[in-house]
C-alpha cells in the first residue's frame, strides 16, 4: 500500500486539517476510531465489501476506496452481505443502472437483520439527479451516497455517517481537483491502472461519461511517474494507463505534453516490465504513439480501437470525428509498423437511424481489420445525451443485427487468437486456475489467457509457455525450461 501517513501520528482531538491528502487522512483516523467503538460493541470484526460496475476507471477507483476502508479498520470479504457494503456503480448503459437496483433490493432485507450494517453508492450513476431522486425515494435504507469529483471525500463523508444516523447525499457537479497521495490497495500485488487523466471532453453524441465524469484534466507527469515508482517498488510489474481518451493527455497541462512523451518516461521506470493503456480515440492517434509504441520493449503490443461504427455516416451523427476510410487508414498504418499487433475495440449497434446499409458498414470494418476482440452494445438511450432525442431503430432489428455482428466476430476472434498455437511466448502469470488447483491461469502480451501445470509461487512473474492448443478464446500451453 501507498500509504503517506502515520495513522497513529494524527491528533484526531484537534480540527481537521484544511490540504486534502492530510484531511481525509484525519477522517480515516476518527472512522477508525469509531469502527473500533462499533466493533466492540458488536463483539465481532466488522467486514466490508466493495462491488464495482463498469470499466477500468471504477475498478481503480475500487482499489482507493478499499484501501480507505482497510485503513479504518474494516475488514474485506468476498461475501456480498457484509457489514459495509459499497456499490461503485457505472451508468453507461441502462442494463448497469438495472443490475445496482437489483442488489439493492436484495440488500433491504438483510440490513433489517443486522443493526451494523451500512450500505453506500458511489460512482457514475450517482451523478444523475434523476437516480438520486430514486434513491432518496424508493431505497431510503441506503447510508451514503457520493459521486466520482468527491470520491476523495470518502472517509471525511463515512465519518459524517457514522456521527448521524440519516443518508448522507453529496454529489458536486465537476471538480479542477486532484488529490494525490490517498491509500492505494491492489487487487493483484502486481498489476494495476494508474489514472494518467479524468473526465471527457468528446461528447459523443450517445454516450453520457462526459456527463458523470466532468471535463478532461490530466494529471501532471511527475505525480505519474512517481506512483509508477513506487507501485514498481512494491512489487508491480505490469501498469495500464488510464483514461476516456489517452491520446489527449497532457493537452490542457501547464506545460502540455504528449501521450507519447509520457508513454517514452513510464518506460524508463526500471523494473516495470509491461505497459498497457485504454482507452485510444482513433481521431487524436498520432504517427509519434506508433513509432514509440513500435520501438518500445515493454508497451505491449495490443491496441484497443474503439470503432462504435463503421458507417462514415453514422460516426460523423456520433460526433466521433473520423470517418470509416480514416480508420480503416490508421489500422494499416498500426499493422504496418507492428505486423504482430492484435487489435480490439468496441462496437455500438442500433445507434438511432442506423440502417441496413450502415450496419454492412461495420461488418465490412469488421471483416477488414480481424480484430482479436470486440465488445459489442446494443444501443442504449442515456437521457440528457443528444442521441437519446433522435428516432430509436426497432428492437426486434437491433437484435437480428447483433446476433449477426457477435456470429462474425466470435469466428474471427478464434482464428486470430489461434495463430499463436504452437509458439512459445512469454506469459505473465495471474492466479490459481478457478477449475483445477494444479494448473495456473495467466496472460499473453495481447491479454489472451493461457492456462498450465504450475503453481502458486508462479504468480506475478513470467514464464515462457509453449501455446500447445488453441481453444476458441484462451490457450492450453506447457511452461518450457529457460
Ligand atoms: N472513452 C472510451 C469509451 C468509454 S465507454 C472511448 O471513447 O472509446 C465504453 C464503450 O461503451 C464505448 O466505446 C461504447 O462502445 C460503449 N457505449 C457508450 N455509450 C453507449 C450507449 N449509450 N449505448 C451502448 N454502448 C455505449
Ligand atoms: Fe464517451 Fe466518446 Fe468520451 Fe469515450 S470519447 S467516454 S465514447 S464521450
Ligand atoms: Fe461506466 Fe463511468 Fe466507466 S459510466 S464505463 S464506470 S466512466
Amino acid at each position: 500500500m501507498l500509504n503517506q501517513i502515520n495513522l497513529t501520528e494524527i491528533d484526531t482531538s484537534q480540527a481537521p486539517p484544511e490540504e486534502e491528502t492530510k484531511r481525509q487522512y484525519y477522517f480515516i483516523a476518527k472512522c477508525r476510531e469509531s469502527v473500533a467503538k462499533l466493533q466492540k460493541e458488536a463483539g465481532r470484526p466488522l467486514t466490508f465489501h466493495v462491488q464495482t460496475f463498469g470499466c477500468q476507471m471504477n475498478a481503480r477507483d475500487s482499489e482507493k476506496l478499499v484501501a480507505i476502508l482497510e485503513e479504518i479498520g474494516y475488514q474485506q470479504t468476498e461475501e456480498e452481505i457484509a457489514d459495509f457494503v459499497l456499490y461503485n456503480t457505472c451508468t453507461v448503459r441502462e442494463n448497469a443502472n438495472q443490475k445496482v437496483y437489483g442488489h439493492l433490493g436484495y440488500l433491504k432485507g438483510e440490513k433489517k437483520k443486522n443493526p451494523y450494517m451500512m450500505i453506500g453508492l458511489c460512482g457514475c450513476m450517482m451523478q444523475e439527479t434523476k437516480v438520486v431522486e430514486k434513491i432518496r425515494e424508493s431505497y431510503s435504507f441506503v447510508d451514503l451516497v457520493f459521486g466520482t469529483h468527491n470520491i476523495f471525500k470518502f472517509a471525511e463523508l463515512l465519518y459524517s455517517r457514522l456521527q448521524s444516523s440519516s443518508m448522507i447525499i453529496d454529489i458536486w457537479d465537476g471538480t479542477e481537483q486532484i488529490v494525490e497521495n490517498l491509500p492505494s490497495e491492489r487487487k493483484f500485488p502486481f498489476k494495476t491502472g494508474v489514472n494518467i487523466m479524468y473526465g471527457c471532453n468528446n461528447f459523443c453524441s450517445y454516450c453520457i461519461v462526459p456527463y458523470v465524469r466532468g471535463r478532461e484534466r490530466s494529471r501532471e507527469p511527475k505525480a505519474i511517474l512517481r506512483e509508477v515508482e513506487q507501485l514498481v517498488k512494491d512489487g508491480v510489474v505490469e501498469v495500464m494507463l488510464l483514461g476516456q481518451n489517452v491520446n489527449s493527455y497532457g493537452k490542457t497541462l501547464p506545460t502540455p505534453m504528449t501521450f507519447a512523451q509520457l508513454l517514452r518516461e513510464v518506460e524508463q521506470v526500471e523494473g516495470l516490465k509491461r505497459i498497457r493503456f485504454m482507452t485510444s480515440h482513433p481521431k487524436d492517434l498520432s504517427d509519434e504513439l506508433i513509432e514509440v509504441m513500435a520501438s518500445s520493449k515493454k508497451i505491449c503490443k495490443h491496441f484497443h480501437l474503439p470503432l462504435q461504427s463503421g458507417s462514415s455516416r453514422l460516426l460523423q451523427d456520433m460526433n466521433r470525428h473520423d470517418t470509416k476510410e480514416q480508420y480503416l487508414a490508421l489500422v494499416e498504418k498500426l499493422r504496418t509498423a507492428m505486423p504482430d499487433l492484435s487489435i480490439t475495440t468496441d462496437i455500438i449497434v442500433g445507434y438511432p437511424g442506423e440502417t441496413e446499409e450502415d450496419f454492412e458498414e461495420t461488418m465490412d470494418v469488421v471483416r477488414k481489420v480481424e480484430y482479436d476482440s470486440a465488445f459489442t452494445f446494443v444501443y442504449s438511450q442515456r437521457s440528457g445525451t443528444p442521441a437519446a432525442k433522435m428516432e430509436q431503430v426497432p428492437e426486434e432489428v437491433v437484435k437480428e443485427r447483433f446476433n449477426r455482428l457477435l456470429t462474425e466476430v466470435n469466428e474471427i476472434s478464434k482464428r486470430r487468437t489461434g495463430r499463436l498455437e504452437g509458439t512459445v511466448q512469454e506469459v505473465l502469470v495471474e492466479s490459481i486456475n478457478a477449475q483445477d488447483a494444479s494448473f495456473v491461469t495467466g496472460r499473453l502480451e495481447n491479454s489472451t489467457q493461457v492456462h498450465f501445470k504450475g503453481t502458486e509461487e508462479e504468480i506475478g512473474t513470467f514464464r515462457k509457455v509453449y501455446l500447445k492448443e488453441a481453444k476458441g478464446f484462451y490457450y492450453l500451453g506447457e511452461e518450457v525450461a529457460e
